[in-house]
């Protein structure tokens, strides 16, 4: 794999800023994100009146603490437009959440705010190694979805010649990749899974390609898929971050020289994690749920958000910015099989262990009776696969996480492919 570490002058230097330089930058911008939101949000106002603060009781950043959260649910209770800070008028642009349960959550940007997101796009993609004058292979989905536009703009902001290819239709996504050669993809890690295999079946070496970097995000991926990617492609694989109530992609990157976590862009996002369960911030260092207040946005400040994603702060290394620790899950992904707490990157990284299975798999939870069954579906990597696999999962799965699952073995293409984020769990248990 070539360098791809960027030349120092070429970061902007609030990323190599002191500590200090940092805090008080931050300090000054969250004071203004308070006063703007209890200024023009109703919502923000009734809350902090609530819980009986006011902005100006920010004296530190740590009295945002005192302040109250913001969930998903309050992002739905105002939908469309209620969270808006700004007249709708100077809405340049809204994004929306899939939805899949209930109403989508909508979010706004004025122009000042697309300007904002390319910045921290495109020093997300020059952490991962992009350059101005690469070609950058775009395969996240455009749309509502903000994977697609939002690394768009960044990448063009960056100096880069784009390729807006967006998800799907796999057979030509490694035509283009081998027409147009691009130096990096981003995609979602599950959907350059299934690029890869497309590779294979027609015969054409990955490792032949064009391809030095590849930036993975908006889905948890394990240390394992990242082997896996490296070694099928001899490319770079580097972690992007972000979610759509935060700003989208671009609220934290690895840096390609060390990919140890994501250095969170901390002059724009605030983080803090805390004890999901008391709300406690904790101290960095220990694991918690991450929780963001945006710093700089315009037509959606962004308040103590609960992005229930589980991650611990780090100190920072290639950037004095604080790093996060690579996501692994989030709350509400975690399965309860027979009270044994389990998530679906630890059973990932296990099937990734077993040479002869495939990093394809599909989590299924029955309750038939009073017991919960987890039936993990994977692919062997070759059709003739020995048929005692499936035991050898299962032994790991209970030596190592301490359930009992059941193991399918499946032939290589028999699960379906997503051309964004996979779902990997179909629980079907009564949910009362
Ligand atoms: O997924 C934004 C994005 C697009 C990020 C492209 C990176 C690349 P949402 O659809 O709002 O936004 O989903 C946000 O996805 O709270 C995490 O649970 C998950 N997620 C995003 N990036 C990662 C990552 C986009 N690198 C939700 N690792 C977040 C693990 C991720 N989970």
């Amino acid at each position: 794999m070539v360098d791809l570490t960027p030349p120092r002058h070429t970061l902007d230097p609030i990323e190599i800023a002191s500590r200090d330089e940092i805090a008080a930058v931050q300090l000054e911008r969250l004071r203004a994100t308070l006063h703007n939101v209890y200024d023009n949000v109703p919502f923000y106002r009734r809350r902090f009146d609530e819980a009986g603060v006011h902005p100006s009781g920010l004296r530190h950043l740590d009295d945002l603490a005192r302040f109250p959260f913001t969930h998903k649910d309050d992002l739905r209770a105002n939908y469309p437009f209620g969270m808006f800070a700004v007249p709708r008028q100077q809405v340049a642009r809204v994004h929306a959440s899939s939805g899949t349960t209930g109403k989508p959550t909508v979010v706004g940007y004025t122009a000042a705010d697309l300007e904002m997101w390319a910045e921290v796009v495109a020093r997300s993609l020059r952490a991962a190694g992009a350059r101005p004058g690469h070609v950058v292979h775009v395969a996240y989905g455009y749309g509502l979805f903000t994977g697609g536009l939002g690394v768009h703009y960044g990448a063009e902001r960056l100096g880069c010649t784009v390729v807006p290819v967006s998800g799907g239709m796999t057979p030509r996504q490694v035509r283009l990749i081998q027409d147009f050669q691009p130096d990096v993809i981003t995609v979602t890690p599950s959907y350059m899974l299934a690029i890869l295999d497309e590779f294979r079946r027609r015969g054409i070496d990955p490792r032949s390609t064009s391809l030095k970097v590849g930036i993975f995000g908006a889905e948890p991926w394990t240390p394992g898929v990242r082997r896996e990617i490296e070694e099928a492609f001899d490319m770079h694989a580097v972690d992007i971050y972000g979610l759509s109530e935060v700003i989208g992609p671009g609220v934290s990157n690895e840096c390609v020289e060390t990919k140890d976590g994501l250095h969170i862009w901390e002059d724009h996002f605030y983080p803090e994690v805390i004890d999901p369960q008391t709300g406690e911030v904790l101290p960095d260092g220990e694991m918690g749920e991450l929780v963001f207040t945006s710093l700089t946005k315009e037509a959606m400040p962004i308040v103590r958000y609960r992005t229930r994603d589980l991650t611990r702060l780090l100190p920072g290394t290639a950037r004095t910015m604080r790093r996060m620790e690579k996501v692994t899950g989030r709350s509400d992904d975690m399965l309860i099989i027979r009270g044994v707490n389990v998530f679906p990157s630890q059973i990932e990284e296990l099937i990734l262990a077993q040479p002869a299975l495939a990093p394809h798999y599909v989590l299924e939870v029955d309750r038939p009776d009073r017991l919960d069954i987890l039936t993990v579906r994977v692919e062997a990597r070759t059709a003739t696969a020995p048929s005692e696999l499936g035991q050898q999962l299962a032994r790991s799965l209970k030596d190592n996480v301490g359930i009992t699952a059941q193991v399918v073995v499946e032939a290589p293409d028999a699960l379906d492919r997503s051309t964004g984020k996979a779902v990997r769990v179909l629980d079907r248990r009564p949910t009362d």
